[in-house]
């Protein structure tokens, strides 16, 4: 194979992404800036990259824009371009229509279209390649989420000098579910390229350790994974891949102190009486997207307000919603049946100048943001599938006064740590409903317990953990993982 590079002096450490940790605004006048991107993984990598002093190789967000490497504060930005097509048929197309539905339950129907399938290779090549371009001799590269399945694989081939990693930020499907996919041999072995492929929890390691016996034909270990412990092994030829469940986390020590400040408590108390002091605040922050369950927590609402189980004299509900996606059709219409949702409920139950649910389509500034989850008496996490969902756990570090009590669906990756929470399945309406009324009423002790132990969770594993138990185990000694595979 043609090798490209290495660069003279390229990173040590490169992260590779779909989106850079900002995004490229086009304003009306056509000046340009930057803003923070939405979502998760930026949330969760961006500490971690900032402390080792890495290389960032990802879109900025905008097509057609040919932005030169950033350098700022000892992190370096690499954008990759895309093409008006390519957003539309690699990121909108395939990523979005195809791989985040198929991977998150079929909650929309995945739609399997060559075309986009064409632009997911061809992108992906190109994010290989510029990482080739960018990475130094024998350098650690770490490919994240399901945009770039197929770059482990290609990036071996250009530098097989490289030690890469690999980690999965959504939930990795059932097998049954997967075994949809047309180019499902593809996207295995493109994963197979990597040294330690990364799930959230073990029951994702273990699907696609099936998958790489069944669809890859290769040999595998057959024990149970464990989490950050007890990694699965396949055997590529002669190489050993590892197979792990590394739940992913926040700065949570940095947010606890954050939200501890005089000038947030401020804000807080202000937010409260802004709302008319109400009894009692429900919140909901997420990426305007079908798989939080927006609709659900405001099923709820509506029916604990028709059965007078909540008064709305002294309950508010505050949806804060990013946008997210804005041109995929399933989530056009989703906006559309969130906001009459809203409109339907504040119809029947708002006052003149109190509405029972306040929505906010727009990204909220940080601090902002943290004044709301200290705010906010019960936080409403309500996801059909989430990988992990961070906000849960934002909310919980909020909490050093440990008021307040988290609503957490039962579907999402932090309801295996979360186990203290007021746990509800949001496929039974009965118990969403449940879940929020305990979440208000139980006495104070009871809610303080259970904050207590969901705070020692959180603040004992951080986005530092997650990120030296993966970069640890991508470090060891690949003979120990072969070792394994004969245990
Ligand atoms: P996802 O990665 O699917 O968007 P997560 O819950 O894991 O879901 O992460 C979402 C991140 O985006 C969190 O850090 C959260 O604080 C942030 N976020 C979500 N909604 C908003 C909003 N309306 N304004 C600002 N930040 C938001
Ligand atoms: C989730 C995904 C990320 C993605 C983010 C925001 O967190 O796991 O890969 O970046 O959502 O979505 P967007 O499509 O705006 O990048």
């Amino acid at each position: 194979t043609a090798r490209t590079g290495p660069a003279e002096s390229g990173s040590g450490f490169v992260v590779v992404a779909n989106r850079l940790p900002v995004d490229l605004e086009r304003l009306p006048d056509g000046t340009t800036r930057w803003k923070r991107s939405p979502g998760g993984l930026v949330t969760a990598l961006e500490p971690v990259l900032r402390n080792n002093k890495g290389a960032w190789v990802g879109w900025a967000g905008v097509p057609d824009a040919d932005v030169d490497p950033i350098i700022e504060d000892g992190l370096e930005l690499h954008p990759v371009p895309l093409t008006a097509q390519e957003v539309a048929d690699y990121y909108e197309g395939f990523s979005n229509g195809t791989l985040w539905p198929l991977y998150h339950d079929v909650i929309v129907r995945p739609v399997y279209d060559r075309k986009w399938w064409a632009a997911y290779v061809t992108v992906n090549r190109r994010f290989a390649e510029a990482t080739a371009k960018v990475a130094a001799e024998g350098a650690t590269v770490w490919v994240q989420d399901y945009q770039l399945q197929l770059v482990p694989k290609m990036l071996r081939m250009l530098r097989p000098d490289l030690t890469i990693g690999f980690f999965l930020h959504i939930p990795f499907p059932p097998v049954e579910l997967f075994m949809q996919m047309p180019w499902r041999t593809e996207i295995v072995e493109g994963l197979l390229g990597a040294d330690l492929i990364g799930f959230h929890l073990p029951g994702g390691a273990q699907n696609f350790l099936y998958l790489a016996r069944r669809l890859a034909g290769q040999p595998t270990s057959r024990g149970t994974v464990g989490v950050r412990s007890k990694l699965g092994v396949v055997q590529v030829g002669f190489r050993t891949v590892r197979v792990g469940a590394f739940p992913i986390s926040i700065s949570s020590a940095e947010l606890d102190e954050h939200s501890r400040r005089r000038s947030i408590r401020e804000r807080a108390t202000k937010i409260r009486a802004e709302l008319g002091n109400p009894k009692n605040i429900l919140l909901g922050v997420d990426r305007l997207d079908y798989t939080k369950g927006i609709d659900i927590r405001l099923n709820a609402l509506e029916e604990l307000l028709l059965e007078e189980r909540i008064d709305p004299a002294e309950t508010v509900m505050i949806q804060l919603a990013t946008p997210s996606r804005e041109r995929v059709e399933s989530y056009i219409q989703m906006r559309g049946d969130i906001e009459r949702q809203v409109g339907r409920i504040n119809g029947e139950f708002a006052q003149v100048g109190h509405p029972v649910v306040h929505y906010l389509h727009r990204p909220i500034p940080r601090d902002e943001l943290i004044a709301f989850f200290v705010a906010a008496d019960v936080m409403l996490v309500t996801p059909l599938r989430d990988g992990m969902n961070l906000v849960a756990k934002e909310y919980v570090a909020c909490h050093s006064g440990l008021n307040g009590a988290l609503v957490l669906s039962e579907f999402t990756g932090a309801a295996a740590e979360l186990r203290q929470s007021y746990l509800c399945n949001p496929h039974d309406l009965d118990s969403v409903k449940d879940a929020i009324v305990s979440a208000l009423e139980d006495d104070r002790d009871t809610k303080r317990r259970r904050m207590r132990s969901l705070r020692r969770q959180v603040l004992a594993h951080d986005v530092d953990r997650w990120a030296r138990a993966f970069l640890e185990a991508l470090a060891q000694d690949q003979v120990a993982g072969s070792a394994l595979l004969t245990d």
